[in-house]
């Protein structure tokens, strides 16, 4: 069965931040388009109806979403022979695959579980059904895995009562969590999409608001920061399968930022000496450093409790009075980091952190964590408290008002 929808693929119960993301951008983008309710399949996936102009924007643009296809195919086949009865036809007939003389293309698969046969036999039949497809529309395709210029996705998707085999192509230029720009990741980083799924929920207002992450570690929420505040794109034009599918032509080949003008006001600590450097490394591999961004992106070496409202302020060089802003942060867990220090240590961290925050009236902050001891040891009583994921920890993100 043919589809046609744009698949957002986000972490565990990312669903409203990344709709909410995607409103935002779309409004700013060049087009003159309005951004249609998605369907939503589970916590982690939001379903558009295809629009090119929506496409290219959550693909240049969308930071929260871990992976972006759009969907061609769908079946209810769970089995190999009928799967490639019914794809073979259905992709002759698409005049939405790629076009030019020769195509190198790849395969990924998502979830396939449920699928009645291995991941690498279902792989291999679509891999099959697209090469006869393309011939037949006389492309010569060949399967590189190395270096492909489209790449498509397979997987099982839906709903429990309505499972589905869905072929789509990857037109968010893979595992997006992967920026491109950190050198030097730290024991324990924070996935980019979470960095970002976690600013989202401090509802930050870049315009008017300064955000502290005191345990910055890498700087991956700083990064994110920076780039949701003027909305910086995270993929080129030219990274992506564009120039291959007629459905993206004429479309922009340069990606301004979305929000110009905007100033934020970041400040990023660490306790550890050692994290300073990579952290400079990392912003200035992301392009955030040099004269434009002195007074925009702070670092600094600090324990975060010994931190007052005073000495953010004068970390971030402010000149009139500081309004109220955020803190976004992932505290070390025990787990990667803390360890050594013991449960005691930590738990009288959090404490402590809770206390420092106490004495910033006004202030709100988001924060990951995967210490099941943290929301009582830092003692105060959160605004949300939503289960997550990141690199196989499982925890939560905490909002808190002071
Ligand atoms: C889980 S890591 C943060 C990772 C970071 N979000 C990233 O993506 O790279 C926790 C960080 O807290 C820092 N830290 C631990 N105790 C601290 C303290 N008292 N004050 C400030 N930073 C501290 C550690 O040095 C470590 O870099």
């Amino acid at each position: 069965m043919r589809c046609d929808e744009i698949r957002l693929t986000g972490s565990g119960g990312a669903n409203r931040v990344m709709e909410a993301e995607l409103k935002r951008l779309v409004m700013r983008s060049p087009f003159d388009v309005r951004v249609p309710k998605p369907k939503r399949e589970g916590e982690a996936t939001l379903l558009y109806p295809f629009d090119p102009r929506i496409a290219w924007v959550a693909a240049c643009h969308h930071r929260t979403s871990s992976r972006i296809s759009w969907d061609l195919f769908s079946s209810e086949a769970v089995r190999l022979e009928p799967l490639f009865e019914e794809l073979l036809p259905a992709l002759t007939a698409d005049d939405r695959l790629p076009t030019a003389r020769s195509l190198r293309f790849s395969v990924d698969l998502g979830s396939a579980q449920d699928f009645e046969a291995s991941p690498l036999q279902l792989r291999g039949v679509v891999k099959n059904a697209l090469v006869e497809a393309l011939a037949s529309r006389g492309v010569t395709a060949d399967v590189d895995a190395d270096e492909p210029e489209v790449v498509f996705v397979a997987r099982r998707a839906g709903t429990p009562d309505n499972r589905r085999t869905v072929v789509g192509i990857d037109i968010g230029g893979g595992a997006r969590h992967r920026r491109g720009a950190r050198v030097a990741a730290g024991p324990a980083p924070l996935r980019e999409t979470m960095a970002a799924q976690l600013i989202m929920l401090s509802r930050w207002d870049a315009r008017s608001e300064p955000l502290v992450d005191p345990m910055a570690g890498g700087g991956t929420i700083p990064i994110e920061a920076a780039g949701l505040a003027v909305g910086a794109a995270i993929r080129h034009p030219s990274q992506l399968p564009f120039h291959r599918l007629a459905a993206f032509a004429g479309l922009p080949n340069e990606t301004p930022n979305l929000f110009p003008g905007t100033v934020p006001r970041i400040l990023a600590l660490d306790v550890d000496e050692q994290r300073i450097p990579a952290m400079v490394g990392n912003l200035r591999a992301a392009g955030l450093t040099g004269a434009s961004y002195e007074s925009s992106i702070v670092i600094g070496q600090r324990d975060v409790r010994g931190l007052t409202p005073e000495a953010v302020s004068s970390l971030l060089r402010a000149v009139k009075e500081m309004s109220p802003g955020v803190f976004c942060f992932n505290p070390p867990y025990g787990v990667r980091v803390g360890r050594e220090d013991g449960e005691e240590k930590l738990l009288d961290l959090y404490a402590e952190m809770g206390r420092v925050m106490a004495g910033f009236t006004g202030w709100r902050a988001a924060c990951f964590v995967a210490n099941p001891h943290f929301v009582e040891a830092f003692g105060h009583f959160p605004t949300m408290s939503k289960p997550a994921t990141n690199a196989e920890l499982t925890g939560a993100f905490l909002t808190y008002q002071f």
